[in-house]
């Protein structure tokens, strides 16, 4: 019986080439005899995919067999009826491309059509023309002003040409329900197209509906047309789709069809399902995500760049080709800047006369460092500085404090020294110090200050003439060990060469009498300010004092004791009872020995150090010559106050600075 039906349909199909009923239904087209071409495919799961993303191609898939339509070349058209349901998936979310047609055309194949707005059906020559003998039912979603497009988003109805004869937007009518509904052919959302002809009322409806609402009961196209004309005996039926530039993939998922009669409902849980959503949120990610994302990512890069740039800027330095030979000595601002942790305030050590120290920690090893900012302005002779000081760096010596390297930037320079954690000597001594030393700490400093200034005047490959000793500028290391430090201020002289230099350095009371007259600095004015300084941490007192409204110098106090029979009068009353007479009495006899106003008259450091190491005896000052007459500040011979451009340390650094600066950094020897 199946077999007799099998061979029954084969028979009529190779006997009778025309679909006589004209009547078909597919729920899907697996496996369906589709005539296809251009970019038509059916899918695996059974959609007929008319296009893909190729542009500016046609595609049409027809059902393969022609339909009776008319009895007769001059008959009236029978009525017909068909219903599928499509999907248009645009490329772009927002962007509507050439839409595709439901077609009935004397022919399947239509040489020379354009793809774009023509739809693959027609081209510029023959558009319009009647001997196309071809009815459509177009889903636009491109709006064409030239074909007189109401929208991008309508339907219409076109004989022999694209412009259509009528034509509506997208929507519908829900039955039960006023009012009309738009509806969105790009949604991607399947919906559901029937297209009615009454032969004998000549109308054509057009209805659209979302997929599982229902035929609404009013068409959204519902014009009188006599289609006799139009048509010819037999037509092929089918779709015709192309793409443009901008390309929606248009899915059919189901269609069915019938001559004389209604088309035969579609069961619409038997319809393939369209293509993951997935490949959507992909476009959606593509085209609203990525420029985000691109923005995002810019904004990220332009703010990177402008911190990279403030950066750069903040931690930019100067180096010159000739600091390629010191670049062992050279540190990174940004490393200083890490280790200071920014210059703050809590890590200021203090403000001497050349500008601000901090304390730090170097970010790599960890080894603490003071940074001595000094702020100029000037070019000239820094090559000749940096020389200097990067030759002192290489002197290491216990009772010196090592400078370890600088750091150069505009208007600025940066020293960098060890850390000295027990601060500088001066704190130690004067006006009721919190804290202050013993007689053996104070005797331990003044023999390391003598050992280091020895070692600089003679011990190293170069004289080096400190130019600046006083309790301000000797540190106290961890093992409260005299340091000198402040090599910033220290000129090198090579052996051998005549020493001069045009520029006064030093302080008030530190300063030897000749010093102040020619501004020659010799190591002779180096064992003067040694004198005044061994005098200053025994006594506790500065070189030169105002004690009730009377200038006290000191020297000439400690000479009065001394005249008077009783040098340990001199000492610090801080000391009590704790010192050892000998000691005391042998730093005050040395620190007046050195403080003669005749530079001959000084003894070298070397000597200095022999006396204090008990290597060599002092002999009584009177049998050397000394007399009140030999001290300069008593008559005040070749010093006048007023008459020196230095002003007591302490009280006016900037001046000094200035001064001091220019000394150092403008050259001249
Ligand atoms: N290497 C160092 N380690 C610890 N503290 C230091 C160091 N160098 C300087 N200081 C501190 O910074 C202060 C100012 O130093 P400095 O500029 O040398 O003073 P001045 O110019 O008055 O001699 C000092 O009094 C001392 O407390
Ligand atoms: C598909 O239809 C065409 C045209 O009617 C016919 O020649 C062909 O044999 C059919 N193919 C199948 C597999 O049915
Ligand atoms: C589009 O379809 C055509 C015809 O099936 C095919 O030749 C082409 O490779 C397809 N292009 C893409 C990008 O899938
Ligand atoms: C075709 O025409 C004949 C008369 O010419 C008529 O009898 C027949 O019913 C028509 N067929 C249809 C399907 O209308
Ligand atoms: C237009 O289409 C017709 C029929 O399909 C074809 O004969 C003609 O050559 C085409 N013209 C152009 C310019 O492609
Ligand atoms: C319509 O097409 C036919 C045949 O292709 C042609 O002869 C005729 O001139 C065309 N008419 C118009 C108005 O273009
Ligand atoms: C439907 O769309 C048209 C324009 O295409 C608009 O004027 C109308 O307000 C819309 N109606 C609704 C209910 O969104």
């Amino acid at each position: 019986m199946l077999f007799a039906i099998a061979l029954a349909v084969s028979l009529l199909a190779n006997t009778a080439p025309t679909h006589e009923t004209g009547d078909f239904t597919y729920n899907g087209f697996r496996s369906a005899n589709l005539s296809l071409d251009g970019l038509a495919v059916l899918t695996a799961n059974g959609l007929l995919k008319l296009t893909n993303v190729t542009k500016q191609k046609v595609s049409h898939a027809f059902y393969p067999d022609p339909i009776r339509f008319k009895n007769s070349s001059d008959g009236a058209v029978h009525s017909f009826s068909t219903t599928f349901v499509f999907a248009i998936v645009p490329e772009f979310p927002a962007l509507g491309a050439p839409g595709f047609t439901f077609v009935i055309a004397p022919h399947r194949e239509f040489p020379g059509a354009r793809p774009g707005n023509f739809f693959g059906l027609f081209n510029e020559t023959n558009d319009g023309n009647a001997t196309n003998h071809i009815f459509a039912v177009e889903v636009d979603t491109l709006q064409n002003a030239e074909l007189y497009d109401i929208n991008d988003n309508h339907l219409g109805i076109d004989v022999n040409g694209l412009v259509s004869v009528n034509s509506s937007p997208a929507g519908y009518t829900e039955n039960d329900i006023q009012g009309f509904r738009n509806l969105s052919l790009i949604s991607g959302k399947a919906m559901q197209v029937w297209v009615d002809y009454d032969g004998t009322q000549k109308q054509i409806r057009v209805t659209l509906a979302p997929v599982n609402v229902g035929k609404p009961n009013t068409p959204l196209l519902s014009p009188s047309f006599d289609l006799s004309p139009i048509f010819k005996e037999t037509m092929y039926v089918g779709f015709s789709s192309a793409t443009g530039t901008i390309i929606s993939s248009h899915y059919i998922l189901g269609w069915s069809f019938k001559v004389n009669g209604q088309a035969r409902r579609l069961d619409l849980s038997q319809l393939p399902r369209l293509p993951r959503v997935k490949k959507k949120q992909k476009s959606i990610l593509l085209t609203t995500g990525l420029p985000f994302l691109c923005l995002f990512f810019l904004s990220i890069l332009v703010f990177a760049m402008a911190y990279a740039i403030r950066k750069q800027r903040k931690f930019a330095e100067v180096l010159e080709d000739w600091e390629r030979d010191y670049s062992a000595h050279r540190f990174k601002y940004k490393d200083l800047y890490v280790a200071t942790k920014g210059f703050r305030d809590q890590e200021l050590l203090g403000a001497g006369g050349f500008g601000r120290v901090y304390r730090g920690v170097l970010p790599t090893s960890r080894t603490e460092i003071a940074v001595k900012r000094v702020s100029h302005e000037s070019r000239q002779g820094m090559r000749q500085f940096i020389a200097e000081i990067t030759s002192i760096g290489r002197l290491r010596h216990r009772n010196i404090v090592t400078l370890l390297g600088y750091c150069r930037r505009k208007g600025e320079l940066l020293l960098v020294y060890d850390y000295m954690p027990n601060g500088s000597l001066d704190k130690y001594l004067y006006n009721q110090p919190k804290l202050t030393l013993n007689w053996s700490q104070r005797f331990r400093v003044i023999k390391g200050v003598a050992h280091g200034l020895s070692y600089l005047h003679e011990g190293w490959e170069q004289v080096v003439i400190h130019r600046d000793i006083k309790a301000s500028n000797i540190l106290l290391d961890s093992e409260l060990n005299g340091r000198i430090g402040d090599f910033g201020l220290a000129r090198l002289y090579d052996h051998g060469t005549d020493p001069q230099t045009t520029h006064l350095v030093g302080t008030l009371g530190y300063l030897a009498p000749e010093h102040a007259r020619t501004a020659k600095a010799t190591t002779s004015t180096d064992v003067f300010a040694f004198g005044a300084f061994s005098l200053e941490v025994a006594c506790g007192r500065r070189p030169i004092e105002t004690r009730e409204e009377e200038e006290v110098v000191l020297v000439d106090w400690v000479f009065s004791c001394w005249d008077k029979g009783d040098i340990l009068e001199a000492r610090d009353p801080n000391l009590g009872t704790d010192f050892v007479a000998k000691e005391v009495e042998l730093v005050l006899q040395l620190g007046l020995l050195c403080s003669q106003s005749q530079p001959t008259a000084r003894p070298h450091m070397r000597q200095v150090v022999q006396y204090l190491e008990g290597d060599l005896v002092l002999e009584e000052l009177s049998s050397l010559g000394i007399s009140r007459s030999g001290f300069p500040f008593a008559f005040h011979e070749g010093f006048s106050r007023s008459g020196t451009a230095y002003p007591s340390s302490a009280d006016n650094a900037f001046s000094q600075t200035s001064s001091v600066a220019n000394g150092v950094l403008s050259g001249g020897r």
